[in-house]
């Protein structure tokens, strides 16, 4: 008997059955993931047999929260912290999303300073004026990293936070860089984008300050395409970076709760890291320490076979044991002997780069920096630039940190893979001699 009473009120639901729906992503998106590994044909076709036979195959769900399996995203970062040591991790889409989220989580904003290294990839100074504070750029020295008597000088009233990078796998000086900032008490934010698996005097970087950054983009020690990880031992400043990295508040446990006693409420974006990302990034945080190594046994190999010469000398390592050991840099004596030998070298099939060129652009130097330099700005209130008085912004120029670029123009870079068999690391020492000899012959040191 059909009956109009409410179902509220105990009457017959009319919708009882809905369906069956499909799930939004399943065998076409899996096999078009898998193309990426680009299989052989044969293999494709096996595996594209075995995936259309299942047919109680369940799509992926691809938003880390609210996951009814367990989460990748979350699983990365619990084995990020234990790589670290932090009490606190946090994925997102990429490191330049983390810098942002630790100014932001600092409460860094207009009117405030914060001090960067001259030689860094752009973006730890890019995030800086995009969070509409100052960057204030000093000297690097031998370590390619932060110089600490050149942070010392640029301290101000305004300085909110120093951000020492690990450049190409490195540390830099943290126990001279974390006297300076405790003694001005000061947040340091270690930009550890291009040295996850690293550590100085046996602590890993990252966890040395008060925040450290991670990038996984497709270029660094370990990998997911895209992605980076903030780590800290704060909790207020985890909390907050939470919520300035997810806006619509999928983190919170009470998600649309009123704001708790610990100031994690405010504005903020959505930088939030995929499960796509979150699985590749846990399963090559799980390899990180044996990558490091390989990559350490393959550095070491080509480095002590290296020969001596006067005019040669190598980066400053505060700590060469904790190096990743993704690059070698050695000190050329002059600009001019580095422009000889750099193609020499690379002529001869080794994997050298060069740092900097007058004559050529790279954003990896702050004197290509033209966005900073003239005070360039996205909206007409002219934020970054705006927030001090015209008369006491930095005065930028291009040849600011005479040091750096002299030390910069003397570097050429051997990238060392981790893959590097015995036999190559012996073909690249034995090249990189060939080359010396030519071009540093009369400063060949004879070793007995
Ligand atoms: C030192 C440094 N900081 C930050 C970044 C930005 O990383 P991502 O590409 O993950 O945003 C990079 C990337 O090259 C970097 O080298």
């Amino acid at each position: 008997m059909k009956t109009n009473k409410l179902a509220i009120n105990g009457g017959p639901k009319a919708v009882d059955k809905l369906g069956p729906f499909p799930t939004k992503i399943g065998k076409d998106e899996l096999l078009e993931v898998l193309d990426l590994w680009q299989y052989s044909g044969e293999t494709k076709a096996a595996i594209t047999t075995l995936i259309e036979q299942d047919n109680g195959i369940k799509g992926p769900h691809l938003f880390r929260y609210y996951n009814p399996r367990p989460s990748k995203v979350a699983a990365a970062e619990d084995a990020m912290r234990n790589l670290i040591g932090t009490t606190y991790c946090m994925a997102a889409n990429s490191c330049t999303s983390t810098l942002i989220t630790a100014y932001r989580a600092l409460g860094i904003g207009m009117g405030d300073e914060v001090i960067v290294p001259a030689y860094t990839f752009f973006a730890t100074s890019a995030t800086v004026a995009a969070s509409n504070a100052i960057p204030i750029i000093v000297d690097i020295d031998d370590t390619l990293c932060m110089a600490p008597e050149a942070i010392e000088k640029a301290i101000t009233k305004r300085t909110k936070a120093i951000v020492p990078v690990h450049m190409r796998g490195a540390a830099a000086q943290m126990d001279a860089i974390m006297d300076i900032a405790n003694k001005h008490g000061i947040p340091v934010v270690e930009d550890t984008a291009q040295a996850a698996g690293g550590s100085f005097k046996n602590q890993m970087l990252g966890s040395i300050g008060t925040i450290g950054c991670f990038s996984f983009d497709y270029y660094k020690v370990i990998v997911s395409g895209e992605g980076g990880f903030l780590t800290t031992d704060d909790k207020r400043l985890y909390t907050r970076a939470l919520n300035w990295h997810d806006c619509a508040a999928c983190w919170r446990p009470d998600r649309f709760g009123p704001e708790r006693e610990n100031e994690d409420l405010f504005c903020g974006e959505n930088y939030r890291m995929s499960e796509l990302e979150g699985a590749v990034a846990l399963a090559q945080i799980r390899k990180a320490r044996t990558i490091v190594s390989r990559h350490h046994a393959a550095k070491k190999k080509i480095k002590d076979a290296i020969e001596r010469f006067e005019g040669l000398t190598f980066r400053r390592l505060p700590d060469e044991q904790g190096d990743t050991g993704i690059c070698l840099t050695l000190f050329m004596p002059d600009a001019d002997t580095a422009r000889n030998v750099l193609p020499a070298l690379q002529a001869e099939g080794v994997p050298a780069g060069g740092i900097y060129d007058s004559k050529i652009r790279d954003w990896h130097v702050y004197n290509y920096w033209d966005h900073i330099l003239q005070y360039k700005s996205v909206s007409a209130d002219r934020l970054p630039w705006s927030g001090v008085p015209r008369n006491e912004l930095p005065k930028y120029t291009k040849d600011m940190c005479p040091n750096s670029l002299s030390l910069l123009a003397r570097a050429i870079l051997i990238d060392i893979d981790y893959n590097l068999s015995n036999e190559d690391c012996t073909r690249i020492a034995a090249a990189i001699n060939k080359v010396l000899n030519v071009y540093l012959a009369e400063t060949r040191v004879f070793v007995k």
